[in-house]
C-alpha cells in the first residue's frame, strides 16, 4: 500500500489523533463551520474514533458513536455497537441514547464506508446505500437547524443523492479535502440547518 504513513499520519500520532482522518473533519470545520460548543454529536461510523476526537474538541460536549467494530470510550464518548444497515438500527439507538437522556442531535457525522473492493461502481453503490440510511436516521434523529457532514464514495448517484436531501436544509455542500489520499473518490456532502 502506497503513502500509508504520509505526513497526516505522522501528525496524528504526534497530536495523539486515533487516525489520520482526524484531519478531514479538522479541514471541513475550518471551512463549514459544522460543529458549535454545546453540541451533542452522532459519529457515525465512528470507529476508531478520530473524528469523535475533534468532534468532542469543538462541541465540549459527549460524542455518541456507532459502528459495527467497537473502540476504546473515554468519559466524554459513549459507544454503541450497531449496524446502520439494520431495520432495528432505530430502535437500538433510541433506547441507547434515551438512556443517556438524549432525544436528538445537533449535529450527524458520517465518515462510514464498507471496506472497498476497487471497483469503482460496486464501491460508490455500497456507499450511496450507506449515505441513504444516514440520511433515514438523520430524519429521526436531527434537530431542526442542525447540521451534517457525510462521506460519500463519489458516482453517478451523487448528485441525486445531494438534490435529493438538500432541500431540507437552508444549505448544501460538496467538497473535497487535502488529508484525503491520491486518487480516492470520496467526497464530504455538508448540509446545513436542517429546516
Ligand atoms: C473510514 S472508517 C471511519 C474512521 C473514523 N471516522 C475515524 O475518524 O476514526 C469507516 C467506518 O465505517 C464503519 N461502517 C461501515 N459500514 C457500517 C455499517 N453498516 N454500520 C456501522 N458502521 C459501519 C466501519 O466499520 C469503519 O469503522
Amino acid at each position: 500500500m502506497t503513502g500509508r504513513k504520509d505526513r497526516f499520519y505522522y501528525l496524528a500520532k504526534s497530536r495523539k489523533y486515533r487516525s489520520r482522518a482526524a484531519f478531514k473533519l479538522i479541514e471541513l470545520q475550518q471551512k463549514f463551520s459544522i460543529i458549535s460548543e454545546g453540541d451533542l454529536v452522532l459519529d457515525i461510523g465512528a470507529s476508531p474514533g478520530s473524528w469523535s476526537q475533534v468532534a468532542h474538541e469543538f462541541s465540549g460536549s459527549t460524542v455518541i458513536g456507532v459502528d459495527l467494530t467497537p473502540f476504546v470510550e473515554e468519559n466524554w464518548m459513549k459507544f454503541m455497537k450497531g449496524d446502520i444497515l439494520s431495520p432495528l438500527f432505530p430502535q437500538k439507538l433510541e433506547a441507547f441514547i434515551s438512556g443517556l437522556g438524549i432525544r436528538k442531535f445537533n449535529c450527524i457525522i458520517s465518515d462510514a464506508m464498507s471496506h472497498t473492493s476497487g471497483v469503482h461502481d460496486r464501491d460508490h453503490a455500497s456507499s450511496y446505500l450507506l449515505c441513504e440510511k444516514v440520511m433515514e436516521i438523520a430524519s429521526m434523529f436531527l434537530d431542526t437547524g442542525g447540521n451534517m457532514v457525510i462521506k460519500q464514495f463519489y458516482g453517478d448517484l451523487t448528485a441525486g443523492f445531494v438534490r435529493k436531501w438538500e432541500e431540507k436544509f437552508r444549505f448544501s455542500r460538496t467538497t473535497s479535502v487535502g488529508a484525503t489520499r491520491k486518487g480516492s473518490s470520496e467526497v464530504y456532502i455538508i448540509f446545513k440547518g436542517l429546516l
